[in-house]
C-alpha cells in the first residue's frame, strides 16, 4: 500500500484579471487542477483547492487608461467574468480569492515585513526612467521606442514584439513615456532585492538533485538551465501607484512587484477559506503542496516563490509544479491581444451545457509534454466519435433496454456468471486503481483514456452478448448480462466525475445512484438487484458539420480583422517628375453602362461619360461589382491612356479604385457631384 500525504493544498496559477479567460488557460492549468482535485477529494484525501484572481501589475493599469477607467474597475468587471466562466466549467476551487482584498495586502505586506526585518533583502539604487510631466518612474511597459535589433519603433522597454528580442528600457532607441509621450530621463531610486544568487546552492541541491525523477522534464530542463545560468538578485519592489504598499518607512509610492504578492495571493486565499487553520495547510510538513501552473510561469514557482519561502523559513515547499505546455488554436499560437482564442464565456454561448465536452476535448488533446493544437474539426469528431459514439452509446443502451426488458428494475443474476460476463467484471474491477496512479502522476490524458477504455470493455460486451436478441430466446440470461452492464455504468458515476462532473451528475440521476468512493468504484454490486433505475437521458449529442464551421468562419474573420489592422503600406514608387505627371489626364465621369464581358470572370465593360465623349472602358472589377450598381456612379478616369483592346472589346482610358490589404476593392470618387470632364490634378 502507497502511503499518501496527510492532506494536500493545490493551487492554481492566478489569473491575470485583465481580460477573460480562454481554452489555452483551461487546457493548461485549471482543467488537470481540477481533475486532480476532483479524484482526490473521491479518494478521500484531504484536499484544499485554492485560486483567486492576480489583480497587480501593469498590464492591468495599462488596460485601465487604455479604457479610461479606474484599476479597480478593470479588476472587478474581469475577476467576475473569470470566477463566472470557472463555475461554468465546474472547476471546483474550494475558494477563488483576488489579490485586491484585505487579507491579501495584509498577509502580503506581513511576508515582506519579516524578510526586510530579518534583512533578507539588500537596498540598492539604481537609474531609472521617470517621466517629469506625468511625475513618475515609467513601468518597462510605459516606456516606447526603437529597437535597437530589428528598428521596430514602437519596441516596450522590456521586449519588442516585432523581432521577439527581450529588451531593457535604457536599450531603447530615443525613449518614449507611454503617459506623456515625452522623452523620459533617469532619475536615482531605491528598491528591495531578493538575493537568489545567495540560494543557488540550495535550489541546485532542492531541484536539480532532489526533484529530476519526480517533475516533469519540461519543468526540470527550464529550472536547471536557469540555475545552470546562475542567479542574479532580483528586484521585489516597484515605482508604481498600483499593487501593496512597500510597508517600509522610506518607500512612499512604492508597491510589492505583482509577482512577489501574486504567489502570496495562495496564501491569503487559503486564508480567507480557513482562517483558524490555513497554517496546517502550508506549514505542515504533512502537507503536500502542488502548484499547475503554464510554462511561462516555470521561473516563479519553481525558483523565486520557493527562495522567498525559505527566506520566510516558516513554510513548506512544492511537492510538485506540474507546468503544461501550450495549446495553439487551429495552428496559431493563442492571443489575447489578436482575438486569437476561444474565451470560455463564448463558448458557452454558443455551445450551452456543453461545458463537459470541451473538459473532454481538452484532457485528450492537452498540451502535457509539448504545445498541442486545437482544432474544430478535432472538437467535433471527438465529441462524436468518443463520446457519442463510445461512452453515449453504452450507457443508452444499458439503461434503455432496462427499462424495456425489466420495467427500469435492476434485473438478478440468473444461474452461474459466463466466462464473459467475469471477464468483463475483473476487467471493470482493475480501472480505478489504473486511472487514479495515472492521475496521481498527472498524466490525466492517459487517465481520461483508460476511462474510455472501460466504456469500450462495455460496449464491447454488450456487441458480444447481444442482450436485444437475446431477449427473444433466454429472459433470464438477458437479465444477467444487463446487470453486469449495468455495474460498469455505475462505476463511470464516479470514475467519470473527475473528468466530466456535469455528465457524471447526469449518468448518477439516470441509475438514481450517489457517486462514491473512488476505492469502492469497480465493484460489481454498486447496484442491487431490483433497484429502480430513473429515466434515459442523453448524455452527448452529435455535433454538426455546419456548427463547427460557424465556429471556424469566426475565426477566418478574426484572422482577416487582424490583417487588415496590421496591413502595412506597400513601399513608395521612384520619383516622377512634374511634367511626366502632368501629362496624365485625369478626369472625373460617370458611368452610363455597364455589362460584364461574355465568357470572361473579371472583365466589365463600362460606358463612361467623361464630358468629352461617352467612352467604352474595360476594366478587371467584375468579382467586385455588380454592373447595375455601377450605372450612375462617378468615377475617376485616366482618360489619355494609350487605347488597348481587350477581349476584342478597345478599351479608351481607365478607372481609377483603392484596393485595400485584403484585396477588396473601392471606387475612387469624388466627395460630392461634380461636372463630369473635370480635371484631377
Ligand atoms: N497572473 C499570472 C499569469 O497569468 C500567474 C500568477 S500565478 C501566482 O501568468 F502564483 F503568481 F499567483
Ligand atoms: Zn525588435
Amino acid at each position: 500500500m502507497q502511503a499518501y500525504p496527510q492532506r494536500y493544498t493545490v493551487t492554481a496559477a492566478l489569473p491575470y484579471a485583465n481580460g477573460p479567460v480562454h481554452i489555452g488557460h483551461l487546457a493548461g492549468v485549471y482543467l488537470p487542477a481540477d481533475i486532480y482535485v476532483r479524484y482526490l477529494r473521491a479518494a478521500g484525501r484531504d484536499v484544499k483547492f485554492i485560486c483567486g484572481s492576480d489583480e497587480h501589475g501593469v498590464p492591468i493599469t495599462i488596460r485601465a487608461q487604455k479604457e479610461g477607467v479606474t484599476p479597480q474597475q478593470v479588476v472587478d468587471k474581469y475577476h467576475a467574468i473569470i470566477r463566472d466562466s470557472f463555475v461554468d466549467f465546474g472547476v471546483s476551487f474550494d475558494i477563488y480569492s483576488r489579490t485586491s482584498s484585505q487579507t491579501h495586502s495584509e498577509v502580503a505586506s506581513g511576508f515582506f515585513k519579516k524578510l526586510y526585518e530579518e534583512d533578507k533583502f539588500i537596498e540598492q539604487t539604481s537609474q531609472q526612467y521617470y517621466d517629469e510631466k506625468a511625475e513618475q518612474f515609467l513601468a518597462d511597459r510605459y516606456i516606447v521606442g526603437t529597437c535597437p535589433n530589428c528598428g521596430n519603433e514602437n519596441a516596450y522597454g522590456d521586449q519588442c514584439e516585432k523581432c521577439g528580442s527581450s529588451l531593457s528600457p535604457t536599450e531603447l532607441i530615443n525613449p518614449r513615456s507611454m503617459l506623456s509621450g515625452n522623452q523620459p530621463v533617469l532619475r536615482e531610486t531605491k528598491h528591495w532585492y531578493l538575493p537568489l544568487d545567495q540560494y543557488e546552492p540550495w535550489l541546485r541541491e532542492w531541484i536539480v538533485e532532489g526533484h529530476k525523477a519526480d517533475w516533469k522534464a519540461n519543468v526540470y530542463g527550464q529550472c536547471k538551465s536557469w540555475i545552470d545560468q546562475g542567479l542574479q538578485p532580483r528586484a521585489v519592489t516597484r515605482d508604481l501607484d498600483w499593487g501593496v504598499p512597500v510597508p517600509v518607512a522610506g518607500a512612499e509610492g512604492k508597491v510589492l512587484y505583482v509577482w512577489f504578492d501574486a504567489p502570496i495571493g495562495y496564501i491569503s486565499a487559503t486564508k480567507d477559506l480557513l482562517p483558524d487553520t490555513w497554517e496546517t495547510y502550508w506549514k505542515d510538513s504533512g502537507t503536500k503542496l502542488v502548484h499547475f501552473i503554464g510554462k511561462d510561469n516555470i521561473v516563479f514557482h519553481c525558483i523565486i516563490f520557493p527562495a522567498m519561502l525559505k527566506a520566510h523559513g516558516d513554510y513548506i515547499l512544492p511537492d510538485n509544479v506540474p507546468a503544461n505546455e501550450f495549446l495553439n488554436l487551429e495552428g496559431d499560437k493563442i492571443s489575447t491581444s489578436r482575438n486569437w482564442a476561444v474565451w470560455l464565456h463564448e463558448y458557452l454561448q454558443d455551445f450551452p451545457g456543453k461545458a463537459d465536452v470541451l473538459r473532454y476535448v481538452l484532457c485528450a488533446n492537452a498540451p502535457e509534454t509539448k504545445d498541442n493544437d486545437f482544432t474544430w474539426k478535432d472538437f467535433q469528431a471527438r465529441n462524436n466519435n468518443e463520446l457519442v459514439a463510445n461512452l453515449g452509446n453504452f450507457v443508452n443502451r444499458a439503461v434503455v433496454l432496462t427499462h424495456k426488458f425489466f420495467a427500469g428494475k435492476v434485473p438478478a443474476i440468473n444461474g452461474e456468471l459466463q466466462t464473459i460476463d467475469l471477464e468483463a467484471l475483473a476487467q471493470l474491477a482493475e480501472f480505478p486503481q489504473r486511472i487514479g496512479e495515472l492521475i496521481d502522476n498527472y498524466r490525466f490524458r492517459d487517465a481520461l483514456n483508460e476511462l474510455m477504455n472501460l466504456t469500450r470493455v462495455g460496449n464491447k460486451y454488450l456487441a458480444e452478448t447481444e442482450p436485444w436478441k437475446l431477449i427473444k430466446t433466454d429472459e433470464a440470461r438477458t437479465g444477467t448480462v444487463l446487470h453486469v452492464a449495468l455495474q460498469i455504468a455505475a462505476s463511470l458515476v464516479t470514475l467519470m466525475e473527475p473528468f466530466l462532473p456535469a455528465s457524471a451528475a447526469t449518468l448518477g440521476d439516470m441509475l438514481r445512484l450517489e457517486k462514491g468512493s473512488w476505492q469502492a468504484a469497480g465493484r460489481p454490486d454498486a447496484l442491487a438487484t431490483g433497484h429502480e433505475i430513473g429515466a434515459a437521458a442523453l448524455l452527448f449529442e452529435k455535433i454538426e458539420d455546419t456548427t463547427v464551421e460557424a465556429q471556424v468562419q469566426k475565426l477566418l474573420d478574426t484572422k482577416k480583422a487582424n490583417e487588415l489592422a496590421n496591413a502595412v503600406a506597400a513601399p513608395a514608387k521612384e520619383d516622377v517628375s512634374f511634367d511626366d505627371f502632368g501629362r496624365m489626364d485625369l478626369r472625373v465621369g460617370t458611368v452610363v453602362a455597364a455589362e460584364k464581358v461574355a465568357k470572361t470572370k473579371k472583365l466589365l465593360k463600362l460606358t463612361v461619360d467623361t464630358g468629352l465623349d461617352q467612352r467604352t472602358i474595360v476594366s478587371g472589377i467584375a468579382e467586385h461589382f455588380i454592373p447595375e450598381a455601377l450605372v450612375g456612379q462617378q468615377v475617376l478616369v485616366l482618360l489619355n491612356l494609350a487605347p488597348r483592346e481587350i477581349k476584342g472589346i478597345e478599351s479608351q482610358g481607365m478607372l481609377l479604385l483603392a484596393e485595400n490589404a485584403d484585396g477588396s476593392l473601392q471606387l475612387m470618387q469624388p466627395g460630392q457631384h461634380v461636372q463630369p470632364g473635370s480635371h484631377v490634378a
